[in-house]
Formats: C-alpha cells, sequence, structure tokens
C-alpha cells in the first residue's frame, strides 16, 4: 500500500532496468572519510549506511576518484585499481542489505584540483587555470590534454565503472557537473580546443558520449548509468540551461538512463551548495528545464529540506526524483520519520553550511546538528562553532 501523505514520494521508478523503492536520492557526497589508501573506511560505511537505514531510495556514494593523476581532497575515495574494490563490495551489500539502491558517482577533479596534493600538473582540456584553485594552491599548475591523455582518462572511467558494477552498484554515475574534467569538456567557459574535443556541441560532448558508450558496451544491462550535470554553471560564457536541448538527445544516445541536474562551479560555488540566502529549492527551475529535453527520469537537488516540497515537485511533473543532501546528513532518518508522520522528529538542516569543511581547513565533513557527526577537530586551537566558520571559495566566487 502506498504512503498516503506523500504517494508520489513513496511509488517506485525504474532507471534502466533498475526499480528504485522511492523518490527520494541521496547524491555523491565527498565527506574525506576514506582511509589513507582511499579505500573505504567503517567510517564512510556507517555514513551512507545511515542514510540507506533511514529510508532513502537511490543512495550514491563517491564520488570516487578514477584516475591517480587527481585527487582534490586527502582522504578522497579511489576505484582505480582492484585493491580499491572489495570495500565498495561490503558498502554496496550493506546498502543494499537495507532496501536502498547502491550507487557510486565517478569523478576526475580535472583543473579543479590541487597541484600540491596529486603532485603534478593538471589535466584539463586547455590550459586555462581554474580562478579558485589557482589562489588556493600555490603549486598550481594545469596544462591542456593531450590525445593520449584523453585516452588514458576515458579508459579510467570506464574501468572504475566496470569495477563499481562488479563491486555490486546498480546505478554508476558520471560526474559531468561542478566544474570538474568532464564538466570542463562540455562547458564552452573551459574548452577552447580546436581539435575534435572542442568546438561544436558535439565536440565538446565528444569525450562524455564516448565514455558513456564505453560502459554501456562493458556492463550491459547489469547496471544503469546516470551522468550528473550542472544545468546552468552561473559564470560568464558558461553553460545554461538552454544548451542542454542538444547535449541531453547525445548522452541519451550514448546509454545514459537517468540525468541528474546540480548547478554550479567552484566560480559559482553558491550555486553548488546553495546557501540559505537563495531560498528553497533554487534550481528547481533548472532541472524541470531540462526535464523537457529528456526522456530518462531526471533528478533535482538544491536546498530542498522536506519531503512534503519532494512530493509538490515530483506530484507536479516538474521533476521525476529529488536528492536531499544536506538535510538527510542532518537526519539520515528523514525519510522514514516523514512516512511515518514524525516529521516534528526530524533534526532539520540550518544550511549553517559547516558541512563545506575545505572553507576552513577542517579535516573532515561534520554536521551541527547531527550528533553522530560532530566535529572532531579544532580550528586554530579553539573547539569548531559555527561562529568560526567562513567561506572564502564563496567570497572568491
Ligand atoms: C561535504 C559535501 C561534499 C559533496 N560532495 C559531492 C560529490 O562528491 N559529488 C557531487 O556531485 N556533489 C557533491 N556535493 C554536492 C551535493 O551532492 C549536493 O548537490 C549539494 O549539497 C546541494 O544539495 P543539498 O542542498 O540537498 O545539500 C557535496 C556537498 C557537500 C556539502
Amino acid at each position: 500500500m502506498g504512503n498516503v501523505r506523500y504517494p508520489y514520494v513513496f511509488s517506485s521508478i525504474n532507471v534502466g532496468n533498475v526499480e528504485l523503492p522511492n523518490r527520494i536520492v541521496f547524491p555523491a557526497w565527498q565527506p574525506n572519510y576514506a582511509n589513507e589508501d582511499g579505500t573505504v573506511s567503517g567510517k564512510l560505511k556507517d555514513f551512507y549506511t545511515a542514510i540507506a537505514d533511514g529510508g532513502c531510495g537511490l543512495v550514491f556514494s563517491g564520488s570516487a576518484v578514477v584516475s591517480s593523476d587527481t585527487r582534490a581532497f586527502e582522504r578522497a575515495m579511489r576505484l582505480y585499481a582492484e585493491e580499491h574494490v572489495p570495500g565498495f563490495r561490503q558498502l554496496f551489500f550493506e546498502v543494499e542489505k537495507r532496501g536502498s539502491v547502491p550507487a557510486l558517482q565517478l569523478v576526475h577533479y580535472g583543473r579543479q584540483d590541487s597541484s600540491t596534493l596529486t603532485g603534478g600538473e593538471l589535466l584539463a582540456p586547455s590550459a586555462i587555470p581554474c580562478p579558485v584553485m589557482s589562489k588556493l594552491d600555490p603549486n598550481y599548475r594545469v596544462r591542456e590534454m593531450t590525445h593520449e591523455d584523453i585516452q588514458r582518462v576515458r579508459g579510467d572511467f570506464i574501468s572504475a565503472a566496470v569495477r563499481a558494477v562488479e563491486a555490486g552498484a546498480k546505478i554508476v554515475e558520471v560526474h559531468v557537473a561542478h566544474g570538474y574534467l568532464l564538466n570542463e569538456f562540455l562547458s564552452p567557459y573551459t574548452n577552447k580546443r580546436n581539435d575534435e574535443y572542442g568546438g561544436s556541441v558535439e565536440r565538446r560532448a565528444r569525450l562524455i558520449v564516448e565514455i558513456i558508450e564505453g560502459i554501456k558496451a562493458r556492463i550491459g544491462s547489469r547496471a544503469a548509468i546516470s551522468v550528473r550535470v550542472s544545468g546552468h554553471e552561473f559564470v560568464e560564457g558558461g553553460l545554461k540551461p538552454d544548451d542542454f536541448k542538444d547535449i541531453i538527445p547525445l548522452f541519451e544516445d550514448a546509454g545514459m538512463d537517468m540525468l541528474n541536474v546540480a548547478a554550479g562551479v567552484y566560480a559559482s560555488m553558491e550555486r553548488i551548495i546553495p546557501p540559505a540566502s537563495l531560498g528553497i529549492a533554487p534550481h528547481i527551475g533548472i532541472a524541470s528545464q531540462l526535464k523537457e529535453y529528456a526522456s530518462v527520469p531526471v533528478c533535482a537537488v538544491g536546498s530542498i529540506l522536506s519531503l512534503e516540497t519532494a512530493e509538490s515537485f515530483i506530484a507536479s511533473g516538474k521533476v521525476d526524483m529529488v536528492a536531499m543532501g544536506r538535510a538527510q546528513v542532518a537526519d539520515p532518518e528523514l525519510v522514514n520519520k516523514s512516512a511515518s508522520g514524525r516529521e516534528h522528529e526530524i533534526r532539520r538542516c540550518t544550511r549553517c553550511n559547516e558541512c563545506m569543511f575545505w572553507t576552513r581547513n577542517a579535516p573532515e565533513m561534520s554536521c551541527s546538528v547531527n550528533p553522530a557527526l560532530k566535529a572532531r577537530e579544532r580550528v586554530n586551537g579553539r573547539p569548531l562553532a559555527s561562529s568560526t566558520l567562513t567561506d572564502p571559495l564563496y567570497e572568491i566566487g
């Protein structure tokens, strides 16, 4: 029997061959909890399984890096070698055991990385420095990718996706959002190439299309493919929703089964993780516009904090699924509590953005309202309090 209060949220939906039990998604969320060697730690497992326990239908873990030359975060998850697989196998098993669909996002950070961390030049479609990371990283260096680099990175994405599926992921997500490498290829803001990977929309999309096709060819119907895009980059000369009219059919023809619509790049960080000042669901219009161009299910994200809001967007046909990041970090039981009419028990996200650990040089993600994710670190010898928080990335943007 369906849920009386949220019948749309609690109706199943298919992504490719994969049936989701409900329409609430936990979006990829990199908390810097991996072991030093990039394998899945107990803390990571606890983090994602708590959200599966809480009733979320589709849990994206990751992002996990696909290549050894990209890192961005010291404790990023990695999936470029066989030794990374067993941890994900356990994690996916635990998520699935709880009735959620286990999924993984794959990323190459491209120019939005740190040469100090990677120990070398960063890769990008064109040698244009990221205005944010080039200020933050004293060793910042970026270079244009050669054809060999492109071929290698394409292979890395495909191999990592195959590893993820062999480990039990039911959906693999290609990260084409937030200004990372594949977003950089797609966008005229960052891609100034004159070869077959730059110029027209078909050329800027080519690497992504090749990756989707390559993954599909290897995994067949064993798992589905999601693509996460920034439907609006909010930078001068960047991608806008209208551009996706031509892009989405290319991804669908290549084998995309789900479109996950985010927003922003590092230079517009306030759109990646919208602050409270932008209101509730500031990007729902972007996702619903992209849905007009898509035949696959579309997911929205960004300051959607209650199932009531999610229900209204799904019921009105604006989108098919709703991702709730900070809201489920604040209370991983949000879905189950809402389903059983216990909304008053939900610990609400205040959007204090303590979770943006990188903005204050904290070693890992914490949450000011979830006691299980309390900050353990101290800043300048003082215990961390929300009054000590600063958002330098917001300011630079
Ligand atoms: C700590 C943290 C880590 C994140 N990591 C990722 C990531 O690895 N991949 C990704 O696509 N988005 C990532 N995001 C963005 C979220 O998935 C989500 O799109 C964003 O928080 C806005 O949704 P919300 O308002 O529901 O939190 C991260 C956000 C935060 C705060």
